[in-house]
């Protein structure tokens, strides 16, 4: 038997829920002025005891206490009680229930979905179908007694839902003369506003946890693109290091060792040849020192070198290739070093490139300070070339990795040029990592 038996001569306000079905047997009546002032009450205080949660710092669990208080005195209900349908189709009680002693059994119930043959579960959550009988659901009395709720008096419950979406529900039990249709109508009106809550608080929590991975995934960048800033100089400072304190001394030691020789063949025929053994010494030493000054790596440019640092690289570009540049640079003062370091070796790639590749004769440097960042365009009036084909080349990487290190840092790098128009290299990297 549907919900509606027993009514009070009530026109219920809610549309659509079965439980509307009073109106289907009994006749209904028109509500009195009182019954209305009762139902807008119930209806304020449903939805501003919801709300109120909003504005709270509240916690979740004494957030639905204060809730279920408020239900049960809105339903003239001695207990109240949110059941949270969990991920394995059980309903649990949601914590601090109202009414409820802390060694009542409620605590321990777990009611699984159909497996107790009745069904009653689902008529409640899914289908909203049960009955109201002389003040209460026989069906669920019935339930809460073999639960072992053996107290129970009478009781009646409604989804507790968002939409579509089943939460679990309410309950509330031991009404003194009995539960009506408004109280029902009161329940489902709460069971809504709490569904609606649930469905808010949801979405706050995947935002701050979205916000959480975000700020991950952001310090993950900034640590991968501190390691592209530095990225090579650590090898380069082994290698040079072994180079200087290994290669090199062996090499002086083996001179040294030379000089001895040469001493003690003083006249002999060897002398000639010991000379041109350490000719050839002193060449490899010279070349080692050479490419010991090649590798060392270039300490980093502090705050407010960055300037300097690359006028330096445009003169010795005049001095090495006699390329005049026009420079029109404006570098903000406050450049994270990191970012610094990106800026620098994309210049000094783009340079290096004009002075192998270009056979220009005019270069144009231009670095400023545009939303939020640095954009540093770098042109020639060179050979140009076939940007598709040049970055596909195999070895060659400069113009890949200028990219690489522009869009790491958040920003963007773009290359254009043709054949016969020469080249234009620009990009853009935020202020910020
Ligand atoms: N400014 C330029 N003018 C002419 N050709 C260039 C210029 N920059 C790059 N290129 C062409 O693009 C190719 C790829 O450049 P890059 O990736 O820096 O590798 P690499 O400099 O080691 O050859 C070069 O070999 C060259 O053919
Ligand atoms: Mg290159």
């Amino acid at each position: 038997m549907p919900w509606g038996e027993n009514v009070e001569t009530v026109e219920l306000p809610v549309t659509g829920g079965e439980f509307a079905v009073a109106g289907d047997r009994a006749p209904r009546a028109r509500r009195s002025p009182h019954q209305l002032e009762r139902s807008h009450e119930s209806a304020l205080s449903a939805l501003s005891a919801v709300s109120s949660y909003l504005d709270s710092d509240e916690d979740l669990p004494s957030f639905f206490g204060r809730l279920s208080a408020t239900i049960a005195v809105q339903t003239r209900a001695r207990r109240a009680a949110f059941w949270r349908l969990g991920a394995r189709g059980t309903l649990g009680l949601q914590p601090a229930a109202y009414g409820f002693a802390d060694e009542s059994p409620v605590h321990n119930i777990r009611l699984p979905l159909g497996a107790r043959g009745e069904g009653v579960i689902e008529l409640l959550v899914f289908e909203d179908q049960l009955a109201l009988l002389k003040g209460s659901a026989p069906e669920l009395d019935a339930m809460w007694r073999n639960a072992g709720l053996n107290d129970v008096k009478n009781s009646i419950a409604v989804p507790w839902r968002a939409g579509e979406r089943r939460i679990g529900a309410v309950a509330v039990y031991d009404s003194p003369h009995g539960f009506t249709a408004h109280d029902l109508w009161v329940l489902r009106l709460f069971g809504m506003a709490a569904g609606l809550l649930w469905q808010y608080k949801e979405s706050e929590d995947e935002l701050s946890h979205t916000a959480a991975r975000l700020e991950e995934a952001m310090a993950a960048r900034r640590h991968l693109l501190n390691n592209i800033a530095a990225g090579g100089d650590e090898a380069r400072r082994r290698f040079a290091s072994a180079l200087h304190d290994d290669s090199l001394q062996l090499l002086t030691a083996a001179e040294l060792q030379l000089e001895r020789c040469r001493a003690d063949s003083n006249g002999s025929h060897q002398g000639p040849q010991l000379d041109q053994v350490r000719h050839t010494l002193r060449k490899v030493e010279d070349s080692l020192r050479r490419l010991l000054t090649n590798v060392s790596p270039e300490p980093l440019q502090l705050p407010g070198d960055l300037r300097e640092a690359i006028s330096e690289r445009l003169e010795s570009l005049r001095i090495r290739a006699g390329i005049e540049p026009h420079i029109d640079i404006s570098v903000p003062a406050d450049v994270p070093p990191a970012i610094q370091a990106i800026i620098l070796k994309n210049i000094a790639e783009a340079l290096n490139n004009v002075e192998k590749h270009a056979r220009a004769t005019k270069l144009m440097v231009a670095v400023e300070a545009v939303d939020g960042g640095v954009r540093v365009a770098v042109s020639d009036d060179g050979t140009g070339f076939v940007v598709a084909e040049s970055v596909r080349m195999p070895g060659h990487i400069g113009l890949v990795a200028m990219r690489e290190r522009a869009q790491l840092a958040g920003g963007w790098c773009r290359i254009e040029s043709e054949p016969g128009t020469g080249t234009r290299i620009s990009f853009w990297v935020p202020m910020s990592l």
